[in-house]
């Protein structure tokens, strides 16, 4: 075997430096592959891709976010392309501290910080009542940059961040994390003449190959079953990401937890429109299909499955506290009013600020697409993000 990363030449070429880490970590994964017999589940490779320590896409050096290819990042998320979106989120946040008589918030998965900042620096704004603000990242590596980023953007507010290397087994307070569970494993199925199989990771003809296995465990065959679709199908399940939500359900004993991702209730997910799965790999603001390009070097998601992640809180005894679209959420969360606080003549600061709002909000970028979901324990009434638009009846 002579590990080599693929390499696209539509796809601008990463640097020596990249390339080695690419190389080594495509070799670690043959020495995985040849010692499970020559194939890997895709969740486990996915795994590998992402978080393998100091060569993962999330544990290595890749910068990641940003705004554009030319400053080495891949894709743009929420916190990164407005303040606005911190500042809206801190309303709901606010008012669930509040409700559940709790003083702690916990990030999960806080990529540059800039979330955490502005989070810390609105709550205080709005008046709220916190003691502390918790990261946990499984990127030891994003550390460092979220802790510049909470010192450069919100420096009196520092010392109430601490970063947890491990869950405790309980949490009184409000959780929140925007695009973590896309960045979670998935097992990827295809069928084929009407029957299932799982598509796992060979290596063929000196490439890491897609290598499909016939389903034999009876869980998952009856699972796809439940898949009521015709003709031949890829798509994926979502155990790491359900597995996830029951541990923070189970964790959060007073509060609520907030997440915010794209995807669908289930009767959508598993729909004829999306015959090819939802896949997808982001380098350098190029969104492309195949997760054997540049492994570590190139993000690996796929779209949230949101009717497992409602029943995986929902069986820990949390409440489901509502499912709606972003634009929705933060349309309730006071998003318009936050814009309209800014100066309009202040061209140079407005102008900006209002595309990013329309890019949050419009239904053709990620006001539908994106959702938030939420559970709470000890909240009795709805809260205002919530109180117009609630779909949970969808899920
Ligand atoms: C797509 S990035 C989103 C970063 C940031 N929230 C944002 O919106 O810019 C996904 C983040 O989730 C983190 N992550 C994935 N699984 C996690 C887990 N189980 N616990 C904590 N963080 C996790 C990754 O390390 C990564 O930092």
């Amino acid at each position: 075997m002579n590990p080599k990363a693929h390499e696209p030449d539509s796809l601008p070429a990463p640097g020596p430096t990249a390339l080695a880490q690419s190389e080594a970590l495509v070799a670690q994964i043959c020495a995985e592959i040849a010692s499970n017999g020559g194939w890997l589940p895709f969740d486990r490779y996915m795994e590998r891709a992402l978080y393998a320590p100091g060569l993962g896409y999330y544990s290595g050096g890749a910068i990641k976010f940003g705004r554009r290819a030319e400053d080495g990042s891949d894709f743009v998320t929420a916190p990164e392309l407005s303040p606005l979106f911190a500042a809206t989120l801190a309303h709901p946040v606010a008012e669930a501290l509040e409700a559940s008589g709790t003083r702690h918030v916990m990030e999960f998965g806080a990529g540059t910080g800039k979330l955490a900042a502005g989070l810390l620096s609105a709550l205080v704004a709005q008046g709220a009542e916190f003691d502390t603000y918790s990261i946990v990242d499984l990127s030891g590596e994003l550390r460092e940059r979220q802790r510049a980023t909470i010192e450069a953007e919100a420096p009196e507010l520092a010392g109430r961040v601490r970063w947890l290397d491990a869950l405790p087994t309980q949490f009184e307070g409000v959780v929140v994390g925007n695009e973590v569970l896309d960045a979670m494993p998935v097992r990827l199925f295809t069928r084929v003449d009407g029957a299932w199989h799982e598509r796992g990771v060979a290596w063929r003809d000196g490439a890491l190959a897609f290598d499909d296995r016939p389903v034999s465990a009876a869980a998952d065959a009856e699972s796809l079953a439940s898949i009521e679709v015709d003709g031949d199908y890829v798509t994926e399940t979502h155990e790491a990401a359900f597995a996830f939500t029951r541990t923070i359900c189970t964790m959060l004993t007073r509060g609520a937890a907030f997440f915010i991702d794209y995807g669908f209730p289930r009767h959508e997910y598993y729909h004829l429109q999306r015959a090819q799965g939802t896949l997808m790999c982001h380098y350098r603001h190029r969104a492309h299909g195949d997760p054997f390009v540049y492994p570590g070097l190139q993000d690996i998601t796929a779209h949230v499955e949101f009717s497992g992640v409602a029943e995986a809180g929902v069986e820990t005894g949390a409440d489901l506290l509502g499912y709606t679209s972003q634009a929705r959420f933060l349309l309730n969360a006071g998003i318009t009013e936050a814009l309209a606080g800014l100066n309009p003549s202040d061209a140079v600061r407005f102008l900006p600020a209002a595309n990013a709002v329309q890019k949050l909000l419009s239904e053709a970028e990620m006001g539908e697409l994106f959702k938030v979901i939420a559970f709470s324990r000890g909240i009795d009434d709805g809260i205002a993000a919530f109180a117009r638009g609630d779909r949970s009846y969808s899920l």
